[in-house]
């Protein structure tokens, strides 16, 4: 089955979708414990609805130690009870279903949790039947087998030295979370039965956790110098991963549901990114990382897009787009706070070729929490937890989240910035995020058609979506003073930014203001050359 059918009516679900990814710890708690759950999200789905996103992705929900908040996950087939029950999940993802809204989960095949019970017995004697289900090598104790480094805490080694049977066993994070050895068929096979654990429930596909890793070149050659103090997971890139990939492809395209595989692949070059959709038959859709670190910036953004074009695009696949996640400061705080550069940061990430992924509270224009050192809690040093404050529902200094502090300090302006105040506020954030969502939908050529960029000054950029009839034309002013584009005043202005224009929205006047981005749709006919 080729990886997809753009333009024949046939599309799959997930080239038109807008994902949401919630961090179930931050989203929403019912128990009072201040640490979000399951309930939380269902009593939180007509809020999505209302916002108007296709697909929710659930960072993990697993039975977990929570070393790493769930990406260490001891049992792949049950819900944590931190988060509530297997019961609550099914409901989630029934209830979620019933709105159309599809359900994305977070598969981690890359290491398991210490305490899962295959690591157990993998590390109880060399002699255990699952003792190759992790990578174990000999050597002395003194000297880890090779040279690379973990991911956190930063330059580690990613190698531990198991005392109970004399040998060293691989973690590309932290000492709790060991790598499988997916060269074990054994493993793949375990690892699959998760899978169809999962489908079988009804979910419509994962978000997979560093999905380039799995595959490791049994030498395990050691870096260069340079390069060892870089985490060992930004170079593993090995061909084994893309046949292990295939043979989980066939596995999901068993489904008539199209579950979507959204592979993590955590290698900063887009080209390498783009191979990890094979030909057509690997993953469906790729995170690539490196428009999420850019400035903003019309050169990088350009740079962006076009990278995107002639590699995923023009192989017939097709991209994803993501400014935040659970990972990395937030984008409003990474462009300096300002909010009309978000609002413009919008417009871009839901206009442009692909799938977009929007991290719960960046519709509320949050900024990452200052978490003071006493809070700090990621396993990597509190890099992360700024990004994973919990979601404020109301003005009130409780933010809907009863009982004490929850597990991390609030965002900034949580008074101003909530879900209840923003719904009371045509003018927020969360109702630019609405309209915005509902002009994408309204729109065939913004959901699924191809992208030109236009010629336009420095410092802006423009491109044209176009599907059959449908057409639209983006324009992004990056920089802080207003731009002349005189040539399209034969366009209305769907929607802008800029709150400013909002009273005036109609025929497009030729000026953009400062950091103004806007969608336009021809007037009349089909769009001239511009
Ligand atoms: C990537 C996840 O996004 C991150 O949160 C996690 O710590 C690592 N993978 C390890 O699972």
């Amino acid at each position: 089955m080729s990886a997809r059918s753009a333009g024949t009516g046939n599309e799959p679900w997930w080239e038109s979708a807008v994902v949401y990814q919630i961090y179930p710890r931050s989203f929403r708690d019912t128990t009072g414990n201040g640490i979000g759950d399951l309930r939380g999200i269902i009593d939180g789905l007509d809020h999505l609805v209302w916002l108007g996103v296709d697909a929710l992705w659930l960072s993990p929900v697993f039975r977990s130690p929570m070393v790493d908040h769930g990406y260490d996950v001891s049992d792949y087939c049950d819900v944590d009870p931190l988060f509530g029950s297997l019961d609550d999940l099914d409901e989630l993802i029934h209830k979620s279903h019933e709105r159309a809204l599809k359900v994305l989960l977070d598969w981690v095949p890359n290491h398991t949790s210490d305490q899962h019970p295959w690591f157990q017995e993998s590390r109880s004697s060399r002699e255990d039947p699952r003792r190759d289900w992790y990578i174990w090598r000999d050597g002395d104790p003194d000297t880890p087998p090779n040279n690379w480094t973990r991911a956190f805490p930063f330059g580690e080694p990613a190698w531990s030295y198991d005392e109970n049977t004399g040998a060293w066993f691989l973690h590309l994070f932290s000492p709790e979370q060991p790598d499988l050895n997916w060269a074990n068929p054994d493993v793949r096979e375990a690892m699959h039965d998760t899978l169809r654990f999962w489908l079988d429930r009804g979910v419509d596909g994962f978000r997979m956790d560093v999905i380039h890793g799995i595959g490791k070149n049994p030498a395990l050659p050691d870096l260069s110098d340079e390069l060892a103090v870089i985490p060992a997971t930004a170079f593993n890139d090995e061909p084994v991963t893309h046949e292990y990939l295939r043979d989980i492809r066939v596995l999901l395209d068993e489904y008539p549901t199209r579950p979507v595989a959204v592979g993590e692949v955590y290698l900063l070059d887009t080209a390498q990114v783009a191979t990890y959709y094979g030909d057509g038959d690997e993953l469906h859709l790729a995170f690539n990382f490196p428009p999420m670190f850019s400035f903003w910036d019309a050169g990088m953004w350009r740079q962006n897009i076009t990278t995107a074009q002639d590699l995923i695009t023009a192989a017939g696949n097709w991209p994803t787009w993501v400014l935040s996640n659970h990972d990395n400061p937030r984008h409003r705080t990474r462009y300096g706070g300002d909010e009309t550069i978000a609002r413009a940061a919008a417009v871009l990430l839901l206009t442009l070729q692909g799938t977009p992924f929007l991290y719960a509270g960046e519709e509320l224009g949050l900024e990452d929490a200052d978490v003071p050192p006493e809070r700090i809690v990621d396993p990597s040093g509190g890099r992360r937890d700024g990004c994973r404050a919990p979601i404020p529902w109301t003005p009130d200094p409780g933010h809907g989240w009863e009982g004490p502090d929850p597990w991390l300090p609030f965002p900034p302006h949580s008074d101003r910035l909530n879900v209840a105040s923003e719904r009371d506020d045509p003018d927020s954030m969360l109702h630019f995020y609405r309209a915005l969502l509902g002009v994408r939908h309204g729109s065939d050529a913004l959901r699924l058609g191809s992208l030109d960029l236009l010629d336009a000054p420095d410092g802006v950029l423009a491109w044209r979506r176009t599907h059959e009839e449908d057409e639209r034309i983006v324009l992004v002013n990056f920089t802080a003073g207003s731009q002349d584009i005189d040539r399209l005043t034969d366009h209305g202005v769907e929607i802008s930014s800029d709150a400013t224009r909002a009273a005036t929205v109609g025929v497009f006047d030729g000026v953009l203001r400062p950091r103004e981005a806007v969608i336009l749709s021809p007037l009349g006919g089909v769009l001239r050359d511009v």
